[in-house]
């Protein structure tokens, strides 16, 4: 690109001395302008600049110079760029006016913007505890889609179709699949339940897996229920499991995530996963057990279900995997509701907020 210095139309000595002193004079005079760092800073670029600078356009005298005086162009080339280099520095050495600096002067003591720090999501951090819980036990961590079949979902946890047990999931289904078999058919997972039978296809016995995810459920959402919510599931299977490693297993994952002070007792319930099942309660951990208005004056709060794998579940791993003999092995399995649980630690009185992007309440676990 040109910035308009034309090209001695002779390169005899006189022609040559006559050119490159007007460009000089030219440096000069503008060099002697300059007033703040951003106006040395366009005058560097003006001349110097890798692509527009004034400079380029002199250096391409050498090339239109005739042999015999390419020599001394790039004499006088070289001294040029010596001036214009020297000037640039004297100018940024002089350093800024007055005036200028006034203008570009930084307060001190202003104070400074604060940058926000991030933090784990009070649901983040939950799922972390419960799985570090569970993996100093030797659980590994499992995953699993969250759009699901119906057979993982259900047909292969012993819902069979049409049972009322899958009423106690009020399903959010895909759309337009009603020429799929049913057990194809696809939904978003009500619980993190499948994820045990595709772990047990794809691995023999033993297993001891958490399964952390997010579940979908078509309910109202109020104040301890939302339709998308977090679960830990858990699945141990070996042999001579029995149900006082449930029990011993679950109380200890308690003590670990609310203190070890806290009891738990197991209230008999129904999966038609698990067989026998039951639900878990702690002893209130706002009162103690001794009865306040959180545990309703019982001084218990039910906070997960669990059970031992029923055998006809194995039956449908052992089409895959089998190792899972219900004769040979037994196992557990347990799942509890994330929020419900950070609910619990840190006093949350709605599981909304937990979703409701507010910085208020997001900025006090940070
Ligand atoms: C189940 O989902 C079983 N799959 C759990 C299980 C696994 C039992 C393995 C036995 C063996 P349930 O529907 O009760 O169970 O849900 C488990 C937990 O999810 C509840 O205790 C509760 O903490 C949480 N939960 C259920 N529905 C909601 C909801 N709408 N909003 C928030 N949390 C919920």
């Amino acid at each position: 690109m040109t910035t308009g210095i034309p090209t001695p139309s002779s390169f005899d000595d006189n022609s040559l001395n006559k050119a490159f002193g007007q460009v000089a004079e030219e440096a000069r005079k503008e060099a002697a302008s300059l007033t703040d760092l951003d106006s040395v800073e366009a005058f560097r670029l003006r001349w110097l600049g890798r692509k527009q600078g004034r400079l380029n356009d002199v250096s391409a005298w050498l090339k239109a110079a005739p042999p015999a005086a390419k020599k001394s162009v790039g004499e006088r080339f070289k001294v040029l760029k010596e001036l214009v280099e020297g000037l640039l520095e004297q100018s940024a050495g002089a350093g800024p006016t007055d005036a200028s600096l006034a203008a570009e002067a930084v307060d001190i003591t202003l104070p400074g913007s604060r940058r926000l720090m991030g933090a784990e999501h009070p649901i983040t951090r939950t799922w972390n505890e419960i799985v570090s819980v569970f993996a100093a036990l030797g659980y590994s961590v499992g995953v699993g889609p969250e759009v699901e079949t119906d057979f993982y979902n259900f047909e292969s946890m012993n819902f069979p179709p049409g049972h009322p047990a899958r009423d106690t999931q009020d399903t959010l289904v895909i759309a337009n699949q009603e020429r799929r078999p049913l057990r194809d058919r696809l939904l978003l997972r009500t619980h993190t339940s499948p994820v045990q039978m595709r772990t047990m296809e794809s691995q023999p016995p033993p297993v001891r897996i958490v399964i952390p995810g997010k579940v979908h459920r078509n309910e109202a959402d109020d104040a301890t229920h939302s339709s998308m919510f977090h679960q830990v599931e858990g699945l141990c299977v070996d042999t001579n499991i029995t149900f006082s490693d449930l029990k011993g297993t679950l109380d200890h994952a308690m003590k670990a995530l609310f203190g070890s002070s806290v009891k738990t007792r197991f209230f008999p319930s129904f999966f038609p996963f698990t067989e026998p099942s039951a639900d878990v309660q702690i002893s209130c951990i706002f009162c103690g057990g001794k009865g306040c208005r959180k545990c309703k004056h019982s001084g218990w709060i039910e906070l997960l279900g669990c059970g031992m794998v029923d055998p006809a579940v194995f039956a449908f791993a052992a089409e895959k995997q089998p190792g899972y003999d219900s004769k040979k092995i037994s196992g557990f399995a347990f799942g509890m509701g994330i929020e419900r649980i950070a609910m619990m630690k840190y006093g949350v009185s709605d599981i909304g907020q937990f979703f409701s992007g507010e910085m208020r309440f997001l900025g006090q676990f940070a």
